[in-house]
């Protein structure tokens, strides 16, 4: 057993990569206050981006959604549900109006581990906590090789499984899940020329049995890398790492004043979390699952879908039909006077109260307040020397019983080392986050002494963060992963264009 294992880890190691396929699914069928896992029979407590097969209400099941008249994603028989939040601007004044999505989302499918079984047939479940409102690991991730056990709770691999990816297609792109928190509105307006994307990772272990729990969660666990790694016990059947993308143009305000705010009022990020219901044909995907191992990532790759690739202006013909009466005077992309669910903005950093589900759409009566006292996350991020993240952290150094110093790279410039050996490959090329989310942090010395500190709470304990710019030398290869990645942005961007 024990050397089977090794040599599967070895030929993992040796491809490189895990195969995946990412289904588009070009167009939304709805935005609306619909959620039959959480809410259901009843309106949600605040709106989502609808994505997948037609039959999706207050109460939608396996069997309805496999009778979907069509779906909104590229392969015409995965009739599948995702949904996640949708993203707000709050003007100045509390006039809400939906921010632009970009392309629908992508659902990948990635097949992380050994022998992975298709979702069965009533699998649904529900990643993140919508009430969160702060990050209780360490900041930046600490690369997956030093985390402890405390970054490997459940809590800690779920917040840790969401990213906000700075767009800019004339950068390089951002390691996924790079950083935890929705960055501030200056600091979108400064650097994401393309948008922000949300991205989050499903738990990919089971218990092999039940389709849904109680909570929509604890019938599924993360392995302990959270793209990888080891099930815990009695969670041993690995299913697809199912790991949503989607793209808001975030840069369509630019210059207005105001703030970005998820439908389940959470400006952070912290609060991000996404709903699947499994809608395939399950022998389908487990051939799929068994057989779509192309690295491209490509639906067209696999022969499991050929024939039933749906054109994007099919896709955008998918809409859910009949929304529920209740919602008739809903209207969640605005503009209105605040969001939809008449959802207030909490700001954290304690849990957030429940929303309250159900009720008969109404004007939003609720004016989202914008606090210039609101928590603004502190976190700058490092990008050296990590052999396999691009993220780097730099060991915390507790300097009294009071306070930890973490040392922050703030800037990472490449010294030539790499460019004198035609050997060495081309490095990834730091994708920086400057201080821009600490306030006044000054400009750059060119010594490369501390920059700024600035201080911030987590889990009770307040941290001390000294921002230094350093010289590192980049002579990490690029993994596999990422290039198929860069692929996959720059085919969507073609795409879009
Ligand atoms: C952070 O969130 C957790 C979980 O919701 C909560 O228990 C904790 O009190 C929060 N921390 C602070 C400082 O509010």
């Amino acid at each position: 057993m024990k050397s089977a294992a090794s040599l599967s880890v070895a030929a993992a190691l040796l491809s490189g990569a895990d195969a995946f396929w990412r289904m588009p699914c070009t167009s939304r069928t709805a935005l609306a206050r619909l959620d039959p896992i959480v809410d259901v029979g009843v309106a949600s407590s605040h709106g989502h981006t609808i994505h997948g097969g037609s039959n999706f209400a207050e109460r939608t099941s396996y069997d309805d959604l496999r009778k979907s008249e069509c779906t909104s994603c590229q392969f015409s028989d995965d009739k599948s549900a995702y949904w996640t939040p949708s993203l707000h601007f709050v003007h100045d004044g509390g006039s809400t109006e939906i921010v632009p999505q970009i392309g629908g989302m992508l659902a990948y499918y990635q097949l992380i581990g050994t022998n992975l079984k298709a979702f069965p047939k009533d699998f649904q479940a529900v990643a993140g906590d919508s009430r969160l409102r702060n990050f209780t690991g360490p900041v930046p991730d600490p690369p997956t090789s030093a985390w402890t056990d405390d970054d490997m709770t459940q809590v800690s691999l779920g917040q840790k499984a969401i990213g906000f990816n700075c767009m800019n297609y004339n950068k390089n792109p951002e390691p996924s899940r790079y950083r935890h928190f929705l960055p501030s509105k200056d600091y979108l307006d400064e650097n994401c020329a393309d948008g922000i994307r949300a991205e989050i990772m499903f738990p990919s272990c089971w218990n092999g049995k039940d389709t849904d729990s109680p909570d929509h969660r604890s019938h599924i666990a993360y392995p302990n890398n959270i793209a990888g790694g080891q099930c815990p016990p009695g969670f041993e059947t690995r299913l697809p790492s199912l790991f949503y993308e989607t793209i808001w143009n975030t840069n369509a305000f630019k210059g207005k004043s105001g703030q970005f705010v998820w439908s389940n009022g959470d400006p952070t990020g912290y609060g991000y979390h996404a709903d699947f219901i499994n809608g395939w044909n399950i022998d389908t995907l487990q051939a799929a699952v068994n057989d779509c191992t192309s690295l491209s990532g490509l639906v067209e790759d696999c022969p499991h879908f050929a024939g039933s690739l749906q054109t994007q202006a099919q896709q955008g013909e998918c809409k859910i039909k009949d929304l529920p009466k209740a919602l008739d005077n809903d209207d969640c992309a605005g503009p209105a006077k605040g969001l939809c669910g008449n959802v207030p903005v909490q700001y954290g950093p304690g849990y957030a109260n429940a929303l309250k589900n159900g009720g008969h759409g109404k004007e939003p009566t609720v004016k989202p307040t914008l606090s210039s006292a609101a928590p603004v996350p502190t976190q700058s991020y490092a990008s050296a020397k990590s052999k396999v993240e691009g993220v780097d952290v730099y060991n915390v150094q507790p300097s009294s019983a009071a306070a930890s110093v973490y040392i922050v790279v703030a800037a990472a410039k490449p010294t030539p080392a790499y460019k004198a050996s035609p050997a060495a490959p081309e490095p990834i090329k730091p994708t920086v986050t400057v201080a821009a989310d600490i306030k006044n942090a000054p400009k750059t010395n060119e010594d490369g002494s501390i920059l700024s500190t600035t201080t911030y709470t987590s889990a009770g304990t307040v941290y001390e963060v000294a921002i230094k710019e350093v010289a590192v030398t980049v002579t990490v290869e690029e993994p596999a992963k990422y290039k198929n990645r860069r692929h996959a942005h720059l085919h969507r961007k073609d795409r879009l264009h």
